[in-house]
């Protein structure tokens, strides 16, 4: 008698097995994430006896060939992906359903059959006729060199679309949307459940990897970030990018998470238009844009992501505290436990009380900053909101504060006072630099550079 394949369930939020069906998983405390799934028996070729071939070792110093890539020609994609698609690679695009990921693929993979690349855009979220929509709606459809490379395909079956990209080989680019939505017959569960997304995906990958085609695989990220969503790929792929932004804002951020052909700090800025995702090559112009100077509370922050300096700008309101519980501290872009320390901070060692005021902090352009050189521009928005005191509408700041109150030095000091002088600011606050081996770049012309080394002398 044949063995019944055995059935199994697995936690859809941690991936925990169990033999049988419970509301609750006992690892993770996640309610009804526990889904079926089959597992035919695969013999272990350890068991079976066969014996494995040798390897065939090399030494270190051989010629390497650095990858040749596609040019996407999209400057700030080009950017987060290290200066182009490598052939043979897997990247996986993340983000919130509705964030713009398809819109972005879409003219991405216009900009790519412009150059005279083949691409295959394969969705099964849209109907054809909704791509065209879009297309048109984003006049992408007015390329004739761009219509005659890009194909597209609605489907979920992942078994027809290999069997699609086996007989094409001249494809170079193949994007997913998304993997989600993908299914792949044999595996018993459903579209996007942990073992489809993860077989889907691996069947995709080893053609991609023989056939050398880019694979482009596009996941939505679901409230709480994991469920069977592109977190069970990551390390299956050599890309990692994520889509962010705030819904209310026009900014769009694409993040390398991981990225093994490039940096994994370097993030490109889109706005959202009517006709698509517009590239932004000077963000700080456009995060600064909406300033209004000569009011308490704010202060804008010279950061650094990745290789790019940006201007940003940290709002505080304080408010008396309502009701009798702790106060206030409402956090929109940085970190809340890093407000806590510079208010401790402020409080211990420069005499600033704010325990009683609820604090709001926004850092404006919907960009999350998670360098800790924000510290000195939050502590001098904080000390303009108490004081009521505007910070000079020409001033730019960055620098670690210490806890006890020393204001400490960061990196690339040079790119942020060069970044500061050319958005036509006048004057930097930034950390005391001490001792020869640290000695300050050389500031712009323009700007007058006040080091200050503890907190105490920002206050005065
Ligand atoms: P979409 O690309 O479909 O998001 P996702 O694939 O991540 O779910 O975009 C969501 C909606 O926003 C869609 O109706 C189009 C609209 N949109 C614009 O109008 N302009 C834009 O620049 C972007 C990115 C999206
Ligand atoms: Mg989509």
């Amino acid at each position: 008698m044949a063995k019944k394949p055995a059935s199994l369930f697995v936690c859809q939020n941690c991936q925990a097995q169990y033999p049988k069906w419970t509301g609750r998983c006992e690892q993770c405390g996640e309610w009804n994430s526990l889904e079926e799934e089959t597992r035919t028996a695969t013999p272990s070729k350890a068991v079976s006896g066969r014996k494995g071939a040798g390897l065939k070792t090399t030494r270190l110093d051989g010629r390497a060939t650095p990858p040749a890539r596609l040019d996407t020609n999209m400057a700030e994609l080009n950017r987060v992906l290290g200066s182009g698609l490598v052939p043979g690679s897997v990247v996986l695009v993340g983000g919130d359903p509705g964030i713009g990921k398809s819109t972005l693929m879409l003219q991405m993979t216009c900009a790519l059959a412009r150059a005279g690349h083949n691409v295959l855009y394969v969705s099964g979220e849209e109907a054809i006729d909704q791509i065209r929509l879009r297309a048109q709606r984003l006049e992408l459809d007015r390329d004739p060199k761009a219509l005659d490379q890009l194909e597209l395909a609605a489907s979920i079956n992942v078994n027809d679309i290999t069997t699609t990209l086996e007989e094409r080989r001249t494809l170079q680019v193949v994007v997913i949307d998304s993997i989600q939505t993908m299914w792949l017959e044999g595996v018993a569960s459903a579209p996007g459940s942990v073992s489809q997304v993860r077989s889907c995906a691996f069947e995709l990958i080893r053609l991609a990897k023989t056939l050398g085609f880019v694979l482009i695989l596009i996941g939505h990220v679901t409230k709480e970030g994991a469920l069977a969503g592109p977190r069970v790929l990551e390390h299956m792929v050599d890309a990692v990018l994520y889509f962010e932004g705030d819904r209310g804002h026009q900014f769009r951020i694409l993040r390398a998470a991981k990225n093994r052909f490039g940096a994994t700090d370097e993030i490109g800025v889109f706005a959202m238009t009517d006709t698509g995702l517009r590239e932004v090559p000077n963000p700080s112009a456009l995060f600064l844009a909406e300033r209004h100077g000569n009011i308490a509370g704010s202060a804008v922050f010279a950061g650094l992501e990745g290789t790019r300096p940006i201007l940003l700008e940290v709002q505080v309101l304080l408010s008396a505290k309502s009701g009798d519980g702790a106060a206030r501290r409402a956090v929109l872009g940085w970190d809340s436990s890093r407000l806590s320390m510079v208010l401790a901070v402020l409080e211990a060692r420069c005499g600033l009380k704010l325990g009683s005021m609820d604090v709001h902090l926004n850092v404006t352009g919907g960009l999350k900053v998670t360098e800790p050189a924000a510290d000195l521009a939050v502590a001098a928005a904080l000390i303009s909101a108490a004081t009521g005191q505007p910070t000079a509408p020409d001033e730019a700041y960055f620098g670690e504060i210490g806890l006890s109150g020393e204001i400490r030095q960061v990196s690339q000091t040079g790119i942020r006072l060069k970044e500061i002088a050319k958005l036509g600011f006048r004057q930097a606050v930034i950390p005391r630099h001490v001792g020869t081996a640290n000695a300050r770049p050389k500031a712009p012309q323009s700007l007058t550079v006040a080091e200050t080394g503890h907190l105490s002398d920002l206050v005065r």
